[in-house]
Formats: C-alpha cells, structure tokens, sequence
C-alpha cells in the first residue's frame, strides 16, 4: 500500500513521542540505577586461630589503611579449619567468598583483593579463583583485581631476603646458623623454597631453608648444616604466623620436632616464635603488592 507525500509527515510527531518515551526506559533496562565507583579493599590471609596471631594482622590492618587513606578494608580467612576452630570460640571470620559477598551487597564496585600469603599456591589460586568470579556478577562488581602473595618476582625474593635477615635475633653470631621453617606444598609452586635457599645462600652462607610439607626437608637441612659445622641453630618460621607449625613441628618438645631432632644431632637450638608478618619490611611488600592492584582496578 501507498502513502501519500502527506501522510509520512504525520507519522513524525508520533516517531519523536514514541523516541521520548523509549529512550528513559532503555537506559534504566541498561544499566538498572546509575552506579557511581565505590573501591575496597579486602585481605585474606591463610588465618590463624592463635590469638597471638592478632597482633601482626592488626599491623597490617594499620599499614593497609594508612597506605589507602579513606578506602574500606575487609577481612577473611581462607583456611576453613581455622575458621572453624574461631567460630567454636565465638570469633567468627569470613572466607573470601563471604566477604566478597558482603563488599557486593554493600554496594563496592571495584575491590583489590590481597593475598597475605606466602608464595603463589593452592590457597593463593583459590583466592584468585574465588574473588574473579565476583567480577561482572549482575549487579556485582565491575572490577577485582588480586595482589601477588610474599614470594612472586626475583625482587619479592630479594626483598623477602633482606627482611628477614634484618630480624633474625642480634646475638646471633655469623658461625651460628639460622634454619627457616617453610610451610611446602605439593603443588607446584613450592619450588619457591628450593628456590629460596639460592637466596638465601648468597646473602649468608649459614642460613637454611626447609620445609614442613614438602621439599627440602628437614633432612636436606641436617645436610647443609652438618657442613656449615655450625653448632648453634636459631629456628625460625618461615610463614607469616608463629602458629600450630612453629610452635610444635619447629619448637615443640615432641621427639620428632626439628628442635628435638638437631638438638638429638648435637645442636643447640634457639627457637624464634615469630612469624614474617610481624616484620614490618614483610608487611611492606604485602603493601606494595595491593598498590599494584589497587591500580588496576582503574576508574570505570
Ligand atoms: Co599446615
């Protein structure tokens, strides 16, 4: 059918109206409100259930919210034992999963997730896994970005390396040794430790790194020792808490304690229960990682 040249001009004045009544409506279907950035932080750490453990994760809380002036920090545990182990205590502490969820209800747009780990495995990954799906939920957050754990880069080893050394125990002398406790893992990522020793070794040829779960293992250590022909031994862990690890499988009074064992091969063994996280070089890498992140997450 045919319009005549008149008839298409009377369409226009219902084309516009149909346009002004489509277009508030198609913007609203769009984007639901108008949602304007709002950035957090969230910190996950393996957790602990010792309430000495408090302590380093309060400084971090400190240097997180002084480095982030204004930017709301959140906490979460990612080991569900310990989590569990707390909620019995009547201290309940999120997973990752959990207060992400909260951040999301709380209308948080943009978070920078770190991961106060110590080197990029399982529980790290997981993290990774977990908040990642956060990002793009509908009417979830647009943005989430996660810090690299202690041990990342050839200058995350270098500075991990400093700090301790510069908090090992000042009446340790250069002939006495120093064995760090590692926590180890099967996955792949423990060659972090091994790879440790290498750095280790160049700074202070007397300091030695073994593990709880994996590889070196206390045995590799009792090597490296017996020819260091140190006959004293500082144990420290070489995990962020002095927790159930340090205080029985290191400094326990158990006979198969690393204490117990160096001390049956004629050491004497001076136990350090002090985690890295009470280190403040440690907590600045930590730091230093989430600016990274925190970056990324950019503006929109
Ligand atoms: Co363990």
């Amino acid at each position: 059918m045919q319009y005549r040249f008149g008839d298409k001009f009377k369409f226009i004045p219902a084309f516009f109206l149909v346009c002004c009544l489509l277009i508030p409506s198609l913007a609203m279907a769009g984007h639901g409100e108008a949602k304007s950035v709002k950035k957090g932080i969230m910190l996950a750490a393996f957790g602990s259930s010792m309430p000495q453990a408090q302590a380093s994760f309060d400084a971090i809380d400190a240097a997180v919210k002084k480095a982030f002036p204004g930017v709301p920090v959140y906490w979460s545990y990612s080991s569900a034992i310990i989590r569990n182990v707390l909620a019995k205590e009547g201290r309940s502490v999120d997973s990752p999963a959990m207060a992400m969820t909260k951040m999301m209800d709380a209308g948080f747009t943009h978070v920078a997730v770190q991961s106060l780990h110590t080197i990029p495995g399982e529980e790290y990954f997981g993290i990774v896994e977990t908040v990642e799906a956060f990002e793009g939920m509908p009417k979830g957050m647009s943005r989430v970005t996660v810090g690299k754990p202690l041990l990342y880069s050839d200058k995350d080893m270098l500075r991990t390396v400093d700090a301790i050394v510069a908090n090992i125990p000042k009446d340790r002398k250069a002939k006495d040794a120093v064995v760090l406790m590692g926590h180890g893992t099967h996955h792949a990522a423990n060659i972090y430790y091994p790879a440790s020793q290498n750095y280790f070794s160049k700074v202070d040829p007397r300091i030695f790194v073994g593990t709880v779960e994996g590889a070196p293992s206390l045995d590799d250590v009792k090597v490296l020792l017996k020819k260091s022909k140190a006959e004293k031994v500082y144990l420290m862990p070489y995990m962020s808490v002095a927790g159930d690890h340090a205080r029985n499988d290191m400094a326990g009074d158990e006979d198969d304690s690393w204490k117990s064992e160096l001390t049956k091969e004629g050491y004497k063994c001076v136990p350090v229960l002090k985690g890295t996280a009470e280190f403040p070089q440690v907590v600045d890498i930590w730091v230093d990682h989430l600016k990274v992140a925190f970056k990324h997450l950019g503006d929109h």
